[in-house]
């Protein structure tokens, strides 16, 4: 009986266990984002920093910060560039600084960055 109790709380924890590790890896299918119009947004408004890497902006080839960012989740990247983001690197303006931009272009250019950066499928 305790057993099998201590087999089932095992199992228990690997289900825990996986699903938080899924929980990281973002999937372009489930978002519905518009890529084509994230490139535009990102190359008219994002790119300014994040290529050049300015006050900390990760570019989007330096993969291991932008999986440290994936781990928030995609929902919370797209509210951290809506708001503004103070981070340990630097601050991400309110809405990348795209003041004409709506919340739909933002979800757009954070898609289109997260799989540039190898970090979203
Ligand atoms: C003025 C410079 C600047 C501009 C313009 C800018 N960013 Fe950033 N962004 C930053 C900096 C700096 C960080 C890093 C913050 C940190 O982690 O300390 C950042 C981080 C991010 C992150 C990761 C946030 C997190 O929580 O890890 C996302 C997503 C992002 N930017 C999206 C965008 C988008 C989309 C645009 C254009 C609409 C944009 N940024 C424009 C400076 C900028």
């Amino acid at each position: 009986m305790y057993r099998s109790l201590f087999l089932a709380s095992s199992l228990l924890m690997i289900a825990a266990i996986f699903s938080c590790s899924s929980k990281s890896e973002l999937n372009l299918h489930d978002i519905h984002a518009d890529l084509v119009n994230g490139e535009k947004i990102y190359k008219d408004n994002c790119m300014l920093c994040h290529t050049g890497a300015i006050e900390g902006a990760h570019r989007l080839d330096q993969n291991s910060r932008w999986q440290e960012s994936a781990e928030k989740g995609f929902d919370q990247l797209v509210y951290n560039t809506v708001h503004g983001y103070r981070g340990k690197y630097g601050e991400l303006p309110v809405m990348g600084m795209c003041s004409q931009c709506s919340e739909k272009d933002i979800e757009d250019a954070v898609a289109y960055m997260l799989t540039h950066a190898g970090v979203m499928k």
